[in-house]
Parts: C-alpha cells; sequence; structure tokens
C-alpha cells in the first residue's frame, strides 16, 4: 500500500473591506510612504471595522468560500486546528468558535499559538492526523485581527500589521503529492523582543495595564530583523538539503509575509530566483498567522500538480520553520 501524504484539497482566504494606505498612516503618526515602502515594502494594509467582530468574524468566512469551492460538506470536517495570535477570547478556542459557525458538528478542534509560524505549524500538525490514517479531512485556518492589539500612535508597529485569514483544507493523498518534511524549532528566550505584555495569566488587564499601553504589541524590530533573516533562511535550507533539493527544484518559495527585506534575503540565502519568490506584503502588510494561507490563495492558480512548494517563517516567541510540500492539484 502507498503512503499516505496529508495535501492541500483547496484554499481560500477573506480580508476585510477597510484599506488603511501609508498615506492614511501618514496623517497618523510621524512616518512617511517613502519609509514604509523602503523598509518594509508594504503600501496598504487591511482593517476589519465593527462592532464586536472578533478573528473568527474573517476565519468563518474563509472556511465558507474553501467549504463552496472544495464541494466539501461542513460534517465531513473531522478536525479544526485555528492559528491564531488574537483569538476571539482568552478562552474558549476560536477553533471551536469557527467550527460551530460554519456547521463543523463532528469535529473536534483547538488553538495553535506560535505567533507568525503558527500556520506553519498548524499545517504540519493537521497533517500528522491524516498521515496516520485516523483523519480524512483537517482544517487548518491562519488569520489574525492585528489591529486589535496595534498602538497607532506606535509607528514602529502600526505601518506593519494588518488583518485577514486564511484557511486550506487537508486530506489523505496517495499519488505521492502533499507535505513532504518539515523542520520547526522555537526558542523561548526571544521573548523580550516580541510580546504582548498584559492580557495575560502573569500579568492579567487592570486600569494601569491600560493606561500604561501594556495590550498591545512590542517589537524590537531590529533584533527580530536579524533573528528572523538568519532563521528563515536556515530551516528551509536544513528542508531542501534532507531532500536534495536546489534552488531549481523549487516552484515557489511561499515565505511569511513580515518585511520585504527579509523575504529577499531569504530567497537569497535558499539560491531562489525573485521570480519564483510569492509576495502580497504591498496589499495585505503582515497578518500574522494569515499571510502564508492567503500567499497560497493569492497564488493558487499559478500551482500545478507536483510543484515544490518551499514555506518559511519565523515569529515571536521566538518561533520559526520551514516546509516542502508538492502541490497536488
Ligand atoms: O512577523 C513577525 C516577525 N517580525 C518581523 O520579522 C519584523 C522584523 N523587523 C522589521 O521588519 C524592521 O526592523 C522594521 C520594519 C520594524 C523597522 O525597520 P528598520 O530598518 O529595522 O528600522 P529601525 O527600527 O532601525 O529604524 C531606523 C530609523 C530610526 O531612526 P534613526 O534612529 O535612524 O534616526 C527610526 O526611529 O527609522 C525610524 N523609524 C521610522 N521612520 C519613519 C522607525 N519607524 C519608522 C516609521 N517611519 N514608521
Amino acid at each position: 500500500m502507498s503512503k499516505i501524504t496529508a495535501s492541500i484539497k483547496g484554499v481560500h482566504g477573506y480580508v476585510p473591506d477597510y484599506i488603511l494606505t501609508n498615506s492614511e498612516l501618514e496623517k497618523m503618526v510621524d512616518t512617511n510612504d517613502e519609509w514604509i515602502t523602503s523598509r518594509t515594502g508594504i503600501k496598504e494594509r487591511r482593517i476589519l471595522k465593527g462592532e464586536g467582530l472578533g478573528a473568527s468574524h474573517m476565519m468563518v468566512k474563509a472556511v465558507e468560500g474553501l467549504l463552496a469551492k472544495t464541494n466539501t460538506s461542513a460534517a465531513d470536517i473531522e478536525m479544526v486546528i485555528c492559528c491564531t495570535s488574537t483569538p476571539d477570547l482568552v478562552f474558549p478556542a476560536t477553533a471551536n468558535i469557527v467550527a460551530t459557525q460554519v456547521g463543523a458538528v463532528n469535529a473536534f478542534g483547538y488553538d495553535i499559538q506560535a505567533a507568525c509560524s503558527g500556520f506553519l505549524y498548524g499545517l504540519t500538525t493537521g497533517s500528522q492526523f491524516i498521515e496516520s490514517g485516523r483523519l480524512k479531512k483537517v482544517l487548518v485556518i491562519g488569520g489574525d485581527k492585528m489591529s486589535s492589539i496595534i498602538d497607532y500612535t506606535d509607528r514602529a508597529t502600526c505601518i506593519i500589521f494588518g488583518d485577514g485569514a486564511g484557511a486550506v483544507l487537508l486530506e489523505a493523498n496517495e499519488e505521492g503529492n502533499g507535505l513532504m518534511d518539515f523542520w520547526l524549532r522555537s526558542d523561548g528566550s526571544g521573548e523580550p523582543y516580541l510580546h504582548m505584555t498584559a492580557g495575560g495569566s502573569r500579568k492579567p488587564a487592570s486600569h494601569e495595564t491600560v493606561d500604561l499601553k501594556e495590550h498591545f504589541v512590542y517589537q524590537d524590530g531590529k533584533t527580530v530583523f536579524k533573528f528572523a533573516v538568519t532563521n528563515m533562511a536556515y530551516a528551509a535550507t536544513q528542508v531542501m538539503q534532507r531532500n536534495n533539493l536546489t534552488g531549481d527544484d523549487i516552484a515557489y518559495l511561499v515565505p511569511h509575509q513580515a518585511n520585504k527585506r527579509i523575504i529577499d534575503a531569504t530567497a537569497r540565502g535558499v539560491g531562489v530566483p525573485d521570480e519564483k519568490v510569492l509576495m502580497n506584503i504591498e496589499k495585505y502588510g503582515n497578518t500574522t498567522n494569515g499571510t502564508i494561507p492567503l500567499l497560497l490563495w493569492d497564488f493558487e492558480s499559478k500551482f500545478k500538480k507536483g510543484d515544490n512548494l518551499l514555506i518559511a517563517a519565523f515569529g515571536g516567541g521566538f518561533t520559526w520553520g520551514a516546509a516542502y510540500l508538492k502541490w497536488a492539484y
């Protein structure tokens, strides 16, 4: 019997309508379009407006579109993995909220918190349930409402992040396509450089934490930049070497969209030419858990069955890694 691999059967995304442009940010903080574009590659990002709408709002829309386009009944979904750093609530899991709203009544699920590497962690986790033969249909969702934890008076962070979500359907594959290999790491000593200080059990919300703006993302951009450049390329290289792949064998590099300069450096580090590097950072910014599924969604029509895709990510934690998959359709 041939080995079962987990392959992506479909991908869909959702971004909110509101577009926050660089010129609008120029009116909010001391910045300018030239600085943002040259330092990050970002021109605009989407913001979810509307009272009471959490990250699940975007995830539900992404999943509904995915189920429709893959002609999948929600009742056949067995597992929902939700990768997010901005869950609707501390508990219960956003995975449960989304599953119920889309009608996945026969599924179990949970959230994965690995900051910008979350979707990669979720994709590899969900794949294990398929490869083991235990499950047949697994949804992996990645998305964030970053605008809910961004200080729009802090120019170091507000120019970077945006809102959005994407989802993939994983199914068993016996043609040799799907997830081939992955290499993941995490290192908690990265906490000081990228975190949100309050709102967890160590420092619950109080008037003081609000006054001190401790419910917003803090990032030491320079330090994170250095770690991201080194580690994304290293992780991708590990996967390539283990699978005897060179840049010529890669159809597309699918990098987390944090900064165009990090993406360019990663591509150079692994020897993948510009035309094979997928990028949409200019229109969405960094949507954290949303970047990779949104990238797959935007470029889905380019992929051919058997194409070698190399995913690489880096995020708060620190967390980082890479995955090699063969596109299945
Ligand atoms: O996805 C999760 C992981 N996150 C990342 O991978 C993000 C990694 N970091 C980065 O992408 C970059 O470090 C940033 C985009 C955040 C910042 O770019 P940078 O080239 O590292 O800028 P910097 O922080 O070194 O600042 C350079 C200068 C400073 O001025 P001086 O000290 O040279 O006079 C900053 O004050 O640019 C200034 N600056 C700005 N100027 C205009 C910082 N932010 C802004 C801004 N507009 N928004």
